[in-house]
C-alpha cells in the first residue's frame, strides 16, 4: 500500500546546517496525498484531530509519529532474537503528552537547549524570551515546536517511506524574530535507519537550533534503566556548564574524566562520581563537541547487551547533548502502564551548542532571510 507513495527524495541533500538559497534545490516531489491506512486518530486537542502515522520497512521496523509536536510515539526494532519491541519512552494516549511530558519524542524548536536568562542580542536589538527553566529559556519556550500542530504529508522516496512535517512559526512567536517556515522529514529506510532532515527559512534575521527529543531505552519495552547501556561518543571535548546548565564558554577535554566516552563505556560506571559537572547536571546533561567532519558523521554509538540492540547516531550538527534522564523520578506512567523511574530513558540530541546566541565563539546559529537552515541526523538500528 505504502509502496504506491514512493518518490525521489533528498537523495543527495545538502548537508550543511545553513546554506545560501541559490544553491538549494528541493529534491522532493510529492506523488500522493492520500492518507495512509494506518493513520489513526490519537486524540483531539483544541478542536483538532491528532492523528498517528506509521512508517514501516521490509524488516518489520516501525516508527509512529503524531501531528502534535511531531512526536515520535514509538519505534519498534528487533532484538538479537528478532523480537520486535518498542525502544522509546512515551504515552499510549494524547492526554499523557498534554498533561506532563518532558519532551518525550518531540521536535524541539526554535531553539533546542538553553539560552541564558532568556535573552540575546541580534543586530543591535535585544530579544527577550520566556524564562521557562530556572530563569533560563529551554527548548523554545512555553509553547515550543513540541506543543504545536504540524501539517503532515506522506511521502515516499527511493530511501523509504517518509513523512513531511511543516509548521509556520509567526514573527515574534515565543519572542523570536522573523516568521520561520520549518520542514522536517522523517524517513525510514530498509537499512533500518530513521533519517530526520530539517529545513527552515526566515523572513528576518533570527536564531535557529532544531533537534529531536526522543528518549531511548534499547532493552525494549523499558525493562530497566539505561545505566547498563554502553555509549561511545565521537568527541574529545564537552561543554562544561554552570549551576543553571549554561555553558561556561570553554571546551573541556574529556580524557580521563567521567565525560570520556571516546571508547565504549558503560553509562552507569561513573555517573555518580564526585564531580562538579555531574552534580550540576544531576548526571549527564551536557553537550559534547563532535570531532569535526565535512558532512554527515558518526556522533554516537549506543549498545544494550541484554537485547543486543545497537543504535548509531550520525549528524551534520557540531554537538550532541547526552541527557541521561536524570529528571525522570517514577512519577510518570508511560506506555503499557510502565513507571518511568530514574534514568529509564536517555536522549542524544544532535544540535548546535547551548546558549550560542550569547557565545560568539560558538558556531553560529544565526539564520538570515537569504539562507536556508539545513540539518540532518540519522538513527541507525542494528544488533550484535
Ligand atoms: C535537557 C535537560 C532537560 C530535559 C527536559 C534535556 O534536553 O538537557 O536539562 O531537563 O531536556 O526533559
Amino acid at each position: 500500500m505504502k509502496n504506491s507513495l514512493f518518490f525521489i527524495l533528498l537523495a543527495c541533500a545538502t548537508l550543511s546546517s545553513c546554506s545560501n538559497k541559490t544553491e538549494s534545490e528541493d529534491k522532493s516531489a510529492e506523488v500522493d496525498n492520500t492518507p495512509l491506512e494506518e493513520q489513526a486518530v490519537f486524540g483531539t486537542y483544541q478542536g483538532n484531530q491528532v492523528l498517528e502515522y506509521k512508517l514501516t520497512n521490509q524488516n518489520g521496523v516501525e516508527v509512529k509519529v503524531i501531528n502534535y509536536g511531531g512526536i515520535i510515539t514509538s519505534i519498534l526494532t528487533p532484538n538479537k532474537e528478532g523480537v520486535l519491541e518498542d525502544i522509546v519512552l512515551g504515552y499510549d494516549t494524547l492526554s499523557g503528552y498534554l498533561k506532563d511530558s518532558p519532551y518525550f519524542g518531540a521536535l524541539i524548536g526554535r531553539y533546542g537547549n538553553r539560552i541564558a536568562n532568556g535573552r540575546f542580542e541580534l543586530d543591535g536589538e535585544v530579544y527577550v524570551l520566556e524564562q521557562n527553566n530556572n530563569g533560563q529559556h529551554l527548548h523554545g519556550g512555553l509553547v515550543g515546536f513540541d506543543k504545536v500542530f504540524w501539517n503532515i504529508k506522506e511521502l515516499s522516496s527511493e530511501d523509504g517511506s517518509a513523512l513531511e512535517l511543516t509548521y509556520s512559526s509567526k514573527d515574534g512567536e515565543e519572542g523570536y524574530p522573523g516568521e520561520l517556515d520549518v520542514k522536517v522529514i522523517y524517513t525510514l529506510t530498509d537499512d533500518n535507519e530513521l533519517m530526520v532532515e530539517y529545513e527552515a527559512e526566515t523572513s528576518k534575521m533570527t536564531v535557529v537550533n532544531l533537534t529531536q527529543h526522543t528518549y531511548f531505552n534499547l532493552t525494549g519495552n523499558v525493562k530497566g534503566d539505561i545505566l547498563g547501556h554502553h555509549l561511545k561518543l565521537e568527541a574529545d571535548g564537552f561543554l562544561p556548564v554552570d549551576e543553571n546548565l549554561i555553558p561556561t564558554g570553554e571546551i573541556q577535554p574529556v580524557k580521563g574524566s567521567p565525560f570520556d566516552f571516546m571508547s565504549e563505556e558503560v553509562i552507569g560506571k561513573r555517573i555518580n562520581n564526585d564531580d562538579q559537572q555531574l552534580t550540576y547536571g544531576m548526571g549527564y546533561d551536557h553537550c559534547w563537541v563532535l570531532n569535526p567532519a565535512d558532512s554527515l558523521k558518526l556522533a554516537a554509538t549506543l549498545y544494550e547487551p541484554t537485547s543486543g540492540r545497537v543504535m548509531e547516531v550520525f549528524t551534520t550538527e557540531p554537538g550532541i547533548q547526552f541527557y541521561s534522564g536524570n529528571f525522570l523520578d517514577g512519577s510518570l506512567i508511560g506506555k503499557d502502564g510502565v513507571k518511568y523511574a530514574h534514568r529509564t530513558g536517555l536522549c542524544l540530541e544532535t544540535q548546535h551548542f547551548p546558549d550560542s546566541p550569547n557565545q560568539p565563539q560558538f558556531p553560529t546559529v544565526v539564520l538570515n532571510p537569504d539562507e536556508i537552515y539545513r540539518s540532518k541526523s540519522v538513527y541507525k538500528f542494528s544488533v550484535k
